[in-house]
Order: C-alpha cells, then sequence, then structure tokens
C-alpha cells in the first residue's frame, strides 16, 4: 500500500505539469483528490489493514494528501497570475495619453448682467430681497395703486392660476396670479420691516430680483416671461433729487464715466411723479441710428417717488415717509449691450447663442 501511495503521488504530481486551464486543473482535482479517487479509496481501505500497519499508511496517505493539496493550491496560483499578465499584454493602456478636456460651462447671460447690476447696487447700499413669483391680484396690483377694473392694468396682461393657490390671502375677489413684475415685493418688505417697529419703521434700501409673467404674445421684442429688478428705498427725508443722483450713479457704474442719462415724465400707478430713464445710444453716441431708432436715446428703467397710498399699505406714514422706487428690464440691457436683436434667444436655451457669452 505504501508503495501504492507512492505511486499515486507520482502520477498526481506529473500530470499536473499538464495542466494549463482552470477547466482542466478542476478535472485534475476531481481525478486524484476528488471521492472516487485512488488516493481517497486508500483512505477508505485503511480499516482492513492490519492494526500495526494502520498508522504508518494513516501517516503516508495524509502526507500525499496534502502534498497534492499543496500543489493544487499553487498551480492554481500560477495559472491566475498567467492570466493577469496575459490581459495585460492585451488589452494594454497608455496612461500618458492626454485626457478629453471637459468642456466648460458658463454663465448664461442674463445671470451675467444680474450679477452686475447686483454687484453695482450693493456697492451702493442696497441689500437684496427676494420675493414670490406666485402672487394675489392685492399685492400685484391693488396694493401697488392698481384699482380694479383700471385701464391701467391692461399694460400688464396677466397669467390667472385656475382655481386659485391657497397662500392664505386669496379669495374669489383675489384671484392668484405670477407676478407681472416684481413691483409686489415693495409691499411684502415695507410690511416685513415696519413689522419690527410699527410706531417708527426702520428707513428701506432693497433691491429685488426675480422672475415676471405677462400673457404676451411672443415677439422679437416681448417674451411671457422676463427678469426685473425693482430698487427701493424709503426713509424720512429722500427726495426726487436722491432718486436722480443714485440713478445716475447707477448709470455711470453701468455703463461707464461719462455715460449721459435724461429724465421723461412718465405714468406709474405706484409712484408719483414717475420719471422713465433713457442713457445716451451707445451705438451711435446720440446720433440717431436703427438701434435707437433714431432718437439717440435708450430706455433702461421706469422709477418715481413711492406714491402715499403705496407707502400706507406698506406700513409706512406717508405725512413721516417718503421714498423712490425704480424696475428695469435686465435682459433689455443685455440686449441693448450686446446688440442682440431678438429677446426670445434668451429662453430658448440655443447653444449657438449662449455660447457667445
Ligand atoms: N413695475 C413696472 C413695470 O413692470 C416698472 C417700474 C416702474 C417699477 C416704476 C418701479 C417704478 O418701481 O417706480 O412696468
Amino acid at each position: 500500500m505504501l508503495e501504492q501511495l507512492d505511486q499515486i503521488e507520482e502520477k498526481a504530481l506529473t500530470s499536473l505539469n499538464d495542466v494549463d486551464s482552470p477547466d482542466a486543473l478542476e478535472k485534475w482535482r476531481v481525478m486524484h483528490l476528488g471521492r472516487s479517487s485512488p488516493l481517497m479509496q486508500i483512505f477508505d481501505a485503511i480499516g482492513q489493514v492490519p492494526k500495526e500497519e494502520r498508522p504508518l499508511i494513516g501517516k503516508r496517505a495524509n502526507q500525499v494528501k496534502r502534498s497534492l493539496e499543496t500543489r493544487l493550491a499553487e498551480r492554481e496560483e500560477a495559472l491566475r497570475q498567467e492570466e493577469l499578465h496575459q490581459s495585460l499584454q492585451t488589452e494594454r493602456l497608455d496612461v500618458t495619453l492626454p485626457g478629453r478636456p471637459a468642456g466648460r460651462g458658463r454663465l448664461h447671460p442674463s445671470t451675467m448682467i444680474h450679477r452686475r447690476i447686483s454687484a453695482i447696487l450693493e456697492e451702493m447700499g442696497f441689500q437684496p430681497y427676494l420675493s414670490r413669483d406666485v402672487e394675489t391680484d392685492s399685492f400685484n396690483f391693488q396694493l401697488l395703486n392698481f384699482p380694479l377694473h383700471h385701464p391701467a392694468r391692461e399694460m400688464q396682461d396677466s397669467f390667472y392660476v385656475a382655481g386659485g393657490f391657497p397662500i392664505g390671502e386669496s379669495s374669489e375677489n383675489d384671484p392668484v396670479l405670477l407676478r407681472t413684475h416684481t413691483s409686489p415685493g415693495q409691499i411684502h418688505a415695507m410690511r416685513e420691516l415696519a413689522a419690527s417697529d410699527p410706531q417708527n419703521p426702520p428707513s428701506v434700501r432693497i433691491y429685488l430680483p426675480g422672475m415676471c409673467y405677462r400673457y404676451e404674445q411672443v415677439t422679437a421684442r416681448s417674451e411671457f416671461q422676463f427678469t426685473q429688478v425693482e430698487g427701493l428705498a424709503v426713509g424720512k427725508h429722500i427726495t426726487f433729487s436722491d432718486l436722480k443722483g443714485t440713478l445716475e450713479d447707477f448709470a455711470r457704474r453701468m455703463y461707464g464715466q461719462f455715460v449721459r442719462t435724461r429724465f421723461r415724465a412718465a405714468h406709474f400707478p405706484f409712484t408719483e411723479p414717475s420719471a422713465e430713464m433713457d442713457i445716451e445710444c451707445f451705438v451711435c453716441n446720440g446720433a440717431g441710428c436703427p438701434v435707437c431708432k433714431r432718437s439717440g436715446w435708450l430706455e433702461v428703467l421706469g422709477s418715481g417717488m413711492v406714491h402715499p397710498v403705496v407707502l400706507s399699505n406698506g406700513g409706512y406714514d406717508p405725512n413721516v415717509y417718503t421714498g423712490f422706487a425704480f424696475g428695469m428690464g435686465p435682459e433689455r440691457m443685455a440686449m441693448l449691450r450686446h446688440r442682440i436683436e431678438d429677446i426670445r434667444y434668451f429662453w430658448s436655451n440655443d447653444l449657438r447663442f449662449l455660447e457667445q457669452f
């Protein structure tokens, strides 16, 4: 039996040299270490061997078994290494190749002009105030001194929200709509500040940026969605010259030191008196051209002294407080600046347009 064991070992180890794949290795394992392999048959037969010989045979059988198992593990590892080596050869990766550059994003032209406007207004001491996009008729119109059925509402055709929206104040006579301008934020901001000290409300110096919506036919000059930046200053001795000085300073910071401005009388229900500010056309320097429709001037914003009705709706006593407000259209300003001839480019997400900025 001992001899038999020697043969088993030799035969198995010799044939292991021919094993060259994981499949073949598994076959080898079954053949030489499996349940019905010659080695296992020896283990089964040990019981019939005379008692004195058993320890010796048992010991040798175990030795052979361990030797086969060890070589099996070695061979397995060797095959794995070989396979790895093979795949490194065939699937070679050149890590020194330069990478593909990731496309760099950029800001939307509307975002850029907003940042510029915000930076200027903040330098001038105005703080940002964010107000809601969904409004009630009261805030969008009535509290701003647009009475119900007043023709001035026709300047701002509106998207009404069917069935209203549960934002507290809405009711049947007070429908909900998407704000048509940022001016309703004036009332929200004044009320919030006045609530902090109703007897002696703090002065206000804020700007309100945001999206506005109008039920307009979409054309090259008007979109149903656009942004505005509103400004509001309320205090005890604010006059029209503060309004003029502030807006002229704004224009200089925005368009350069030598920009010329002019104020024209206008009408808005929430300001009295009201004015529109023009800047001298920077395409023709005031000589007249198609961009300024031959007038030499470009309209950039609406403004005025806050109407007493609006002040008191905001919680500020118009006998004590005065203020000025203004509202500008950043897309319009960007259009003038970059001579963009169609406002629809702003929200159509055409990369050929967006990538020019
Ligand atoms: N809300 C006005 C509009 O959308 C713009 C405006 C004009 C705002 C005069 C103001 C202002 O604050 O004083 O047409």
